[in-house]
């Protein structure tokens, strides 16, 4: 999705620096264009063209705009093809209204229209422009900014957030309706942004807002208003903890092999949350459930799935999984009182996810419990209760180490579950609770060190593949479609994540000589993986293996680089690392294409759109 920053200073000079190097951070949110709107005294220069922010910035010298207050956006195209005049910030009839907005505006046609015939001046097709709109007409009633600012929220349907301003005045106004928006405080400096890692090159000191509330920001202070009757909300800075370095690449080429590397630690760092004292609060709710739904979308949903054969293996407890714009058309009217939603999101803002969420609480049934990445974000404060994923920042779009730590979290939370309702000999779940906290950060780091180079060498062989297909089985299920996701999502190639007990089902016809199938296993299914493997191989195809080495497998594998091999451990752990040296053949296939692993086109790290 958008990303936009609005900062106003006491420091005429920067402000065009300051916006850049802020909105910067957010460059995950959306690369189609940029654009930053600087005001200087009373007037208003808009510079806005395609492209990322270095890209406009060398185009356009961004950086160098001057002036005590501006607004930034970047853009990930839904209303309006990418171009320069759909690129956001926009003005209003004149340039005295300048605004920009992140979200969708499902009113956009007829609002348009409406403001066409009203006599507005609408230059672009992008629905972030009637949002300045809004409020010029509702400037044009009242003569106040902020009142002009709530009675917009009447007119714009929707989820989006936005922020705005006039030429002839010092303040900046923001408004968060169902997108995300946190504002900072720093010395002689305000920011509102929609995340906060462009916040923290400003300040640490956070407001994090609601839905329905609005913002003043001057110099030395940020207002907060409520929407429904505009009265004043006190709401001081809190200190965030959120290490600033954490969206820098520290040495890594790509923040993809940063993200991958973390791996290992996150595996600690997971396990710490896991066993502090909230963890009792997340069991109970499981346990007190009549039914339960694990609702994710993209890697998300991955993990999901691998968390439902956990859940079934180690607690013997049934699942029903869904992907965001599922849960409601397949299970929506199988809630009761008792149902317990648990609804997985990095960001905690996919709107996908966000509508189960407000579906759950509209009809007033079941509980949420939210597995989140993003401290701050909506599901974090509107579930009913949150486990952390312990992450610190994922930049890059491609999700990796939030994609592990889900499944390290669904796994520990299945052999707790299993272990208390004695599905699960207690022996048995204490060795493999240990396994998870004392080997898995050793055992990723070796696969890390083992798969590397061997991935690596892989990729070149793939160079020119376009089409393959990556399939597991068992527990292998969700890690298969992961690797498929990412292969597809950075190489821009079809990679079809599927279970491999289907494949005869139809996709075999794709075999022919030398056709690439990626099979994932762990060690108790690769008997019946092998009978896949020969399926393909009898008809000419090349078969690259993931899982740890076994005899019965060495056979399938025409090449060293075609068996991608995760160290000996606890069967139960296989899954947790087949992961790695997927996510890392992808990583190095799409450096070979030329392709930034951390950008791919087309898409955005946070999606709050339907
Ligand atoms: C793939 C990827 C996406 C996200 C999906 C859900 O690498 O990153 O498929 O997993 O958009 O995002 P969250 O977890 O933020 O809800």
């Amino acid at each position: 999705m958008c990303g936009i920053t609005g900062i106003v200073t006491l420091d005429s000079d920067n402000i065009g620096e300051l916006l850049v190097k802020c909105s910067r951070k957010l460059t995950y949110r959306g690369y189609d264009s940029v654009g930053v709107a600087a005001v200087r005294e009373g007037k208003v220069d808009l510079r806005k063209d395609v492209g990322t922010v270095d890209e406009v910035d060398r185009l356009l010298g961004l950086s160098k705009m001057r002036g005590d207050r501006g607004i930034a956006q970047l853009r990930w195209a839904t209303y309006g093809a990418p171009t320069k005049v759909n690129a956001q910030p926009h003005f209003g009839c004149d340039e005295v209204f300048y605004g920009a907005h992140n979200g969708n505006i499902h009113n956009y046609v007829e609002y348009k229209q409406e403001l066409i015939d009203a006599g507005h001046k609408v230059r672009s097709e992008n629905d972030g422009e009637l949002c300045v709109h809004a409020v010029d007409k509702y400037y044009e009633q009242t003569g106040d900014m902020l009142e002009a600012v709530r009675l917009s929220t009447q007119d714009l349907k929707g989820a989006f957030a936005y922020t705005v301003g006039r030429a002839d005045q010092a303040e900046i106004y923001a408004v968060k309706m169902g997108s995300s928006l946190v504002a900072g405080v720093a010395d002689g400096a305000t920011i509102v942004s929609s995340d906060l890692p462009s916040v923290l090159p400003l300040t640490s000191n956070v407001i994090y807002l609601a839905d329905g509330e609005m913002l003043v920001l001057t110099h030395d202070k940020v207002r907060v208003y409520r929407v429904e009757d505009g009265k004043k909300l006190e709401r001081p800075p809190q200190r965030s903890t959120v290490d600033v370095h954490a969206a820098e690449k520290g040495g890594y080429p790509h923040f993809m092999l940063k993200e991958i590397n973390e791996q290992p630690q996150i595996a600690k760092d997971v396990m710490g949350v896991l066993a502090g004292a909230d963890n009792e609060e997340w069991l109970k709710m499981i346990e007190d459930s009549s039914r339960l739904y694990l609702v994710a979308c993209g890697s998300s949903h991955n993990a999901g799935i691998l968390g439902t054969y956990y859940f079934n293996r180690l607690a013997g407890m049934p699942v029903y999984h869904a992907i965001g714009g599922q849960f409601e058309p397949m299970y929506g009217n199988t809630l009761d009182d008792e149902s317990l939603c648990i609804l997985v999101s990095q960001s905690g803002e996919t709107k996908d996810i966000l509508n189960v969420l407000n579906h759950v609480r509209d009809a007033n049934l079941g509980k949420t419990l939210g597995v989140v990445n993003v401290i701050g974000s909506t599901l974090m404060f509107q579930a009913d209760s949150y486990i952390p994923m312990a992450c610190g920042y994922e930049v890059s779009v491609p999700a990796t180490k939030t994609y592990f730590s889900q499944t390290v979290i669904f796994s520990y939370l299945a052999a707790k579950l299993g272990e208390r309702n004695g599905h699960l000999d207690r022996s048995e779940a204490k060795t493999f609770i240990r396994s998870l906290k004392d080997d898995l950060p050793k055992l990723a780091q070796a696969t890390i060190d083992r798969t590397g180079i061997l991935t690596k060498n892989l990729a070149r062989t793939l160079v020119n593949v376009k089409d393959l297909y990556c399939l597991g089985y068992g527990f292998t299920d969700g890690v298969a479609r992961e690797g498929a996701l990412k292969i597809k999502e950075i190489c821009y190639n079809h990679c079809e994540g599927m279970y491999s007990s289907e494949f005869k089902h139809g996709p075999l016809s794709i075999v022919t000589r030398d056709y690439p199938v990626i099979f994932v296993t762990t060690t108790e299914d690769s008997w019946m993986v092998t009978n896949h493997i020969n399926e393909v191989r009898a008809r000419g195809g090349r078969t690259i293996i993931v899982g740890e080495r076994e005899d019965r497998l060495e056979p399938y594998v025409d090449a060293e680089g075609d068996y991608l091999s995760v160290p000996v451990s606890n069967v139960l752990l296989n899954p947790l690392l087949d992961v790695i040296p997927l996510q890392m053949l992808s990583y190095f296939f799409s450096v070979d294409l030329g392709v930034n692993p951390d950008l791919p086109r087309n898409l955005s790290k946070t999606l709050t759109v339907d």
